[in-house]
């Protein structure tokens, strides 16, 4: 299929790269050049100058880039990909961003006779570099049914939920369950510390019984060494949780842990540590200070 993808960071660059070794074309654009260069020195593929030259001619363009903004700047901006994508065509974002900017997308390209699927996407830079997503899709049906087998090319698990907009709201479900489990986890980890034990023996213990989480499995012992210059940025966790918070606002849900977790995220920030893996929320545990 001929495809493009814009968008490599982190999460785009491996996951254009499994499109291109399953056998599409790929046409690549990155803001940044170098990022673009890179990827067709690694992938087979081709570079282009803008996304509105990159989707030219694709069936399926994709793109994972930050935010509402950095989606709305890349389709509908001065060379943006939806002015010069083909009747017919199908936009897949897997962009974490807002329901509402993928309904509004979504009716834009519709407008202009092009599918729309919101597509966020977990499983981090480990299941993009492995291909082991899980991805949360929001769309007509038809146009699902032309996407996934395209997909698998980086995913371990697909899920139509329902309607444009249901894939972000899955995504905010995720991202709500991460916030409240890795602050469990640092204040469970900081007690345990302070209480004298050995560490290592109560999570050998804890991670077989009712507590056992991904998180604990995969980041308890990162958070011991006190390890954070990897993995999901603080910034990026507090635009998602910000995300949910405003969503929440609209349909009345309390969030009362996330909007607390997402204030520690805040002094997290403020101590220099907007790049830090979120997890380094147990930091301000081990401060004598409150925060
Ligand atoms: N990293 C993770 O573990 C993870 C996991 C799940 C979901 N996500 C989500 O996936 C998305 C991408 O994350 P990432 O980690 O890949 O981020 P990243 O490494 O910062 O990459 C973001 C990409 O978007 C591009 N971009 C940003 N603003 C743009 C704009 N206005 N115009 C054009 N391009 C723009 C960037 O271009 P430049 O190269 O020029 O900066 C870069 O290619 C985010 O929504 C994030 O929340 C990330």
């Amino acid at each position: 299929m001929r495809t493009a993808f814009i968008g490599l960071g982190v999460m785009g660059f491996p996951m254009a790269g499994h499109l291109a070794r399953a056998g599409h074309e790929v046409s690549v654009y990155n803001r940044t050049r170098a990022k673009a260069e890179a990827w067709v020195a690694k992938f087979s593929g081709r570079q282009a100058d803008t996304p509105a030259k990159a989707a030219a001619g694709a069936e399926m363009v994709f793109a994972c880039v930050g935010n509402d903004d950095d989606l709305r700047s890349v389709t509908l901006g001065e060379e943006g990909a939806f002015a010069a994508m083909a009747d017919g065509s199908l936009f897949v974002d897997h962009t974490t961003a807002s329901a509402q900017v993928a309904r509004a997308l979504a009716d834009r390209a519709h407008d202009r006779g092009v599918g729309f699927l919101d597509a966020p996407v977990s499983g981090g830079q480990a299941g993009a570099e492995n291909g082991q997503l899980a991805i949360m899709v929001g769309g007509d049906p038809a146009l699902f049914a032309r996407a996934e087998p395209v997909m698998w090319a980086y995913a371990k698990a697909i899920t139509l939920i329902g309607p444009v907009g249901s894939g972000q709201l899955t995504k905010m479900v995720n991202q709500i369950c991460l916030a409240g489990l890795i602050q469990a986890l640092a204040e469970a980890l900081n007690f345990g510390a302070r209480s004298g034990l050995d560490t290592e023996k109560v999570l050998g213990v804890i991670s077989k019984g009712a507590a056992q989480s991904w998180m604990m499995d995969n980041r308890a012992q990162t958070m011991l060494v006190d390890e954070f210059d990897f993995g999901f940025a603080v910034d990026w966790m507090r635009k998602d949780l910000n995300i949910a918070l405003d969503e929440a606002r609209r349909n009345g849900a309390g969030l009362p842990v996330t909007a607390l977790v997402d204030q520690f995220l805040a002094a997290v920030q403020q101590r220099g540590g907007r790049r830090w893996d979120y997890t380094s929320l147990i930091r301000l545990l081990r401060q004598t200070v409150s925060p």
